[in-house]
């Protein structure tokens, strides 16, 4: 229903995406990548917040673009950095938001109260946001986001912030949110998404490098993921030669868990990969650059 058609993202002279091609039906979509591989740009395109350089973006076989307000009618956005006010509490920014939309007042009122429930904020819809947690923010977005009852639920990096237990609990809403729906979520955060979503999208030099379930993902590096105990002192030689996905002190040694595309070695254990796994190694100039 959803079709992105040899998409093309330029900022002057940098190029931020080069021939992207997707479609989504519905499910939940995890779009992810490490920081400037340009997931917002992608994202803010597909809610028409800026327009592609090249190529277009197709709702049912019209561009969204062209459909402006019957597009943007199905569609829900919780921005990366998303915008609230402190002084409101979530009841009345809500209904703020309502009636910007033209929702009509006791429409809105009970549509926001089950909204509400559903991410868990019912016990303080009458508290300031001042002293929210990131998590409860973050849910206030997620309840923004659905206002209109969207078909086509975009949200960008929602989980950054929070911490493990809030993690968590959005996995639990988005779930319980995907059925009948269309959701893309993008973030840097492997287990974001790993567990919940239908398909993987991930995104590397400017091109989609995988657009499939995170278990097709894995098998790319089936049998080319190792585990093995090696000396500290040997450590320096073996980061040179192997792409390193993971280093842990036991008893004096170092296990490393590595990928080798070449023959094993003795004492060398084949380990499962993980989508996680797949990431470090894929993006692992990137990240190493970051530190
Ligand atoms: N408005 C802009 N002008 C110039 N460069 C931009 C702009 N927005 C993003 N970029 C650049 O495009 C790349 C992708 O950015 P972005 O889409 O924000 O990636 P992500 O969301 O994955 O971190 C980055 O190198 C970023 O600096
Ligand atoms: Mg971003």
């Amino acid at each position: 229903m959803l079709v992105v058609k040899d998409v093309g993202k330029q900022y002057g002279d940098f190029t931020a995406l080069n021939e992207i091609n997707l479609e989504f039906e519905r499910g939940i979509y995890g779009l992810l990548a490490p920081n400037g591989a340009g997931k917002t740009s992608l994202i803010k395109m597909l809610v028409t917040l800026v327009y592609p350089t090249r190529g277009e973006i197709l709702y049912n076989g019209t561009n969204i673009v062209e459909l402006d307000e019957d597009y943007r009618d199905i569609l829900g956005y919780l921005p990366q950095h998303f915008g609230f006010y402190k002084h409101y509490t979530p009841m009345k920014y809500l209904m703020y938001l309502a009636a910007l939309k033209g929702i009509e007042k006791k429409l809105a009122a009970a549509k926001i109260e089950k909204l509400l429930e559903s991410v868990a904020l019912t016990d303080v819809a009458n508290k300031k946001m001042r002293k929210f947690s990131g998590g409860m923010i973050q849910r206030v977005g997620i309840a923004q986001a659905l206002l209109n009852d969207p078909k086509i639920l975009i949200l960008d990096e929602p989980t950054a912030g929070l911490d493990p237990k809030e993690r968590a609990r959005f996995r639990r809403i988005l779930t319980s949110l995907s059925q009948d729906r269309l959701i893309i979520i993008s973030t840097h955060i492997v287990s974001d998404i790993e567990s919940i979503a239908n398909q993987v999208i991930m995104i590397k030099n400017q091109k989609v490098l995988f657009n499939e379930s995170a278990q097709s993902i894995c098998e790319t590096l089936r049998g080319e993921v190792y585990e093995t105990m090696i000396s500290n002192a040997e450590l320096e030689t073996f980061r040179k030669m192997y792409a390193i996905l993971g280093e842990k002190q036991e008893e004096g040694n170092v296990r490393v868990r590595f990928v080798h595309k070449g023959e094993s070695e003795k004492g060398w254990i084949n380990a499962t990969p993980n989508l996680e796994d797949v990431f470090l190694y894929e993006y692992r100039d990137r990240l190493q650059a970051e530190g």
